[in-house]
């Protein structure tokens, strides 16, 4: 499997996207560590806030499937049929990937790859809560 693959398998994704509200189609493709894909659309509501992104659906898909070991994400969004234009994952699913993936974990946009920590270098993981002295599994 390919960077450009699976971002072609994160384009076609985006072909489910629900998005009435912000008509902004977006499309994920997760690699898993034993190499099976799931994909993910953003799915929008009525109530702006309860939207789940792309990156988010898939991780959410392999989680509750079992699978919690990650070796890439791809992400395709836009707003026209053309796919060219980076889009960066948001904040919030850049947690939930460090939840269950490295630093080094890839993130394949159109226009090359990255790793999570060029994008959230100081996120905030169960290391955190241990360092500060919180209750962590006490
Ligand atoms: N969106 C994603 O699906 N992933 C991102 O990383 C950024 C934003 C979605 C959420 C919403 O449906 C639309 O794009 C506009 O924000």
């Amino acid at each position: 499997m390919t960077n450009g693959e699976l971002f072609e398998m994160a384009v076609k994704a985006a072909g489910n996207s629900y998005s009435k509200y912000s008509r902004f189609r977006v499309g994920a493709a997760l690699l898993t560590d034993d190499g099976r894909i799931f994909t993910g659309c953003n799915i929008e509501n009525a109530s702006y806030s309860l939207t789940n992104c792309a990156e988010r659906t898939a991780v959410f898909k392999a989680v509750s499937e079992g699978v919690t070991g990650f070796k890439a994400i791809a992400i395709a969004g836009s707003s026209t049929e053309d796919f060219t234009k980076p889009c960066t994952p948001c904040g919030a699913c850049l947690q939930v990937l460090g939840e269950f993936c490295g630093d080094d974990m890839v993130i394949i946009l159109s226009n090359g790859w990255f790793r999570l920590k060029d994008f959230l270098p100081f996120r905030f993981n169960e290391d955190s809560m241990k360092q500060t002295g919180g209750h962590y599994g006490a």
